[in-house]
C-alpha cells in the first residue's frame, strides 16, 4: 500500500508541474483530489487492512494530499504570473497617446505678451504694492483727499491706523501708483512697464472688483506727445496686427497734462466705420503727459524733465485683440475649466 500511494504522488506532482494553465490544474485537482478522484479510490481498499495498518496508511494518504494541494496551488500561481507577464508586454517604439498638458491661464498669457512687447524697445517690467499709501495712490497723483476725480477711482480702503505723511491704506484702484514708485526708485531716463492687480468696488457683467492694469511710464529729457503717439503705434502693430493704429482724444487725469483717451482702429473696417465699431475705433484706456506737479512729487525737476504715461486694462486689451466676444467677463475669475479650457 505504501508503494502505491508513494507512486500515486510522484504521479501526480510530475503531472501538476507539467500543467500549462488553470484549466489543466482544475482536471488534475478533480482527478486527484475530487470526491472519485485516485485518493478517494484507495481509502476503498481500507477495510481490508488491520488496524495499525490503517493508521498508517490514513497518515500517509493525509500527506499525500496535503503534498498535491500544496503543489496544485504553487503551480496555479507560477501559470497566473507567466499570463500576466504575457499582458504587460508593451512596444516601447509603438506611437502612444500624448499625456493632456494644461495651459497658462488667458491672463498670465496676456500679461506676458504684453511685457514682451514692451520689453523688445527697453522697458521693464516692475511691480508695486497693491496695498498701498493713499499718497502714492492719490494725493501724490494731484488727487487730494477733497477732489472729485477722485470718485472716478472709487476704492477699498483697508482699515488700519493713517501714515502720518502718507495717509490711509487702500487696495491699489489704478496701477499709477507705480509712477511715482518708479521715480523714486531710479533716475530717468525710465521705461517702465507696470503690471498689477487693481480693485475697485464693482461687479457686473462688465466688471469685477479685481482687474488688472498695465502703466506704461516714460521719463527723460525732451520727452514729448509724438513720443506717446510713436509708441502707442508700435504696440498697435507688435500686439494687435500690422494694419492697427492708435487715435487721441482730448480727455482729463489730474495726473497727466494734457491727457488723453487711446482708441484703436477696428479690426473689420480699420477705421472708416461699420456695423460691428460704428465709429471706426474702440477704446484702449487712458494716457498723457506728466503732470508737472507729479514729476515735482516724484522728485523730478519738471524743468528739466518730461515724460509721458499710459494705463490700460489687460483683460480689455487682451479680450479686444482676440476678438472674442465675452459677454459676461467674471468667468475669468471663476476657475471654471469649462471655461478656460476653449482657449
Ligand atoms: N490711471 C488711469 C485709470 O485708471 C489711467 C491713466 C494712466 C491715465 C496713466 C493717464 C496716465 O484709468
Amino acid at each position: 500500500m505504501a508503494e502505491k500511494i508513494i507512486n500515486l504522488k510522484n504521479e501526480a506532482i510530475g503531472n501538476i508541474l507539467e500543467a500549462k494553465d488553470e484549466k489543466e490544474l482544475e482536471r488534475l485537482k478533480i482527478l486527484y483530489l475530487g470526491r472519485s478522484g485516485k485518493i478517494n479510490q484507495l481509502t476503498k481498499e481500507f477495510p481490508h487492512f488491520s488496524p495499525e495498518e490503517k493508521i498508517k496508511a490514513g497518515r500517509q494518504l493525509n500527506e499525500t494530499k496535503k503534498a498535491i494541494e500544496e503543489a496544485l496551488e504553487n503551480q496555479l500561481s507560477a501559470v497566473s504570473n507567466q499570463l500576466s507577464a504575457k499582458e504587460e508586454w508593451f512596444d516601447v517604439t509603438e506611437p502612444s497617446i500624448k499625456p493632456k498638458i494644461g495651459h497658462l491661464h488667458l491672463l498670465t498669457e496676456a500679461i506676458r505678451e504684453i511685457s514682451s512687447v514692451f520689453e523688445k524697445i527697453g522697458f521693464v517690467r516692475v511691480r508695486y504694492p497693491e496695498v498701498e499709501w493713499d499718497w502714492y495712490a492719490f494725493e501724490g497723483l494731484n488727487m487730494p483727499s477733497t477732489h472729485p476725480a477722485r470718485d472716478d477711482f472709487e476704492s477699498f480702503f483697508v482699515d488700519t491706523p493713517a501714515h502720518p505723511k502718507l495717509g490711509r491704506m487702500t487696495l491699489t484702484p489704478h496701477t499709477s501708483n507705480g509712477q511715482l514708485r518708479e521715480m523714486e526708485r531710479i533716475k530717468p531716463p525710465i521705461r517702465m512697464i507696470n503690471i498689477a492687480r487693481c480693485h475697485r468696488p464693482n461687479w457686473d457683467i462688465t466688471h469685477t472688483p479685481t482687474f488688472h492694469q498695465f502703466e506704461g511710464l516714460v521719463i527723460d529729457k525732451g520727452i514729448n506727445i509724438s513720443h506717446l503717439k510713436g509708441i502707442f503705434d508700435y504696440f498697435a502693430v507688435n500686439f494687435f496686427g500690422k494694419d492697427r493704429r492708435t487715435r487721441l482724444r482730448p480727455f482729463h487725469f489730474q495726473f497727466t497734462e494734457p491727457s488723453f483717451e487711446v482708441d484703436i482702429n477696428c479690426p473689420l473696417c480699420l477705421g472708416k466705420g461699420c456695423r460691428t465699431c460704428k465709429s471706426g475705433w474702440m477704446e484702449l484706456g487712458g494716457s498723457g503727459m506728466v503732470h508737472p506737479r507729479v514729476l515735482e512729487n516724484g522728485g523730478l525737476d519738471p524743468n528739466i524733465y518730461s515724460g509721458f504715461a499710459f494705463g490700460w486694462g489687460v483683460e480689455r486689451t487682451y479680450i479686444m485683440r482676440s476678438g472674442l466676444k465675452l459677454g459676461d467677463i467674471r468667468p475669468l475669475y471663476e476657475s471654471d475649466l469649462r471655461f478656460i479650457n476653449q482657449f
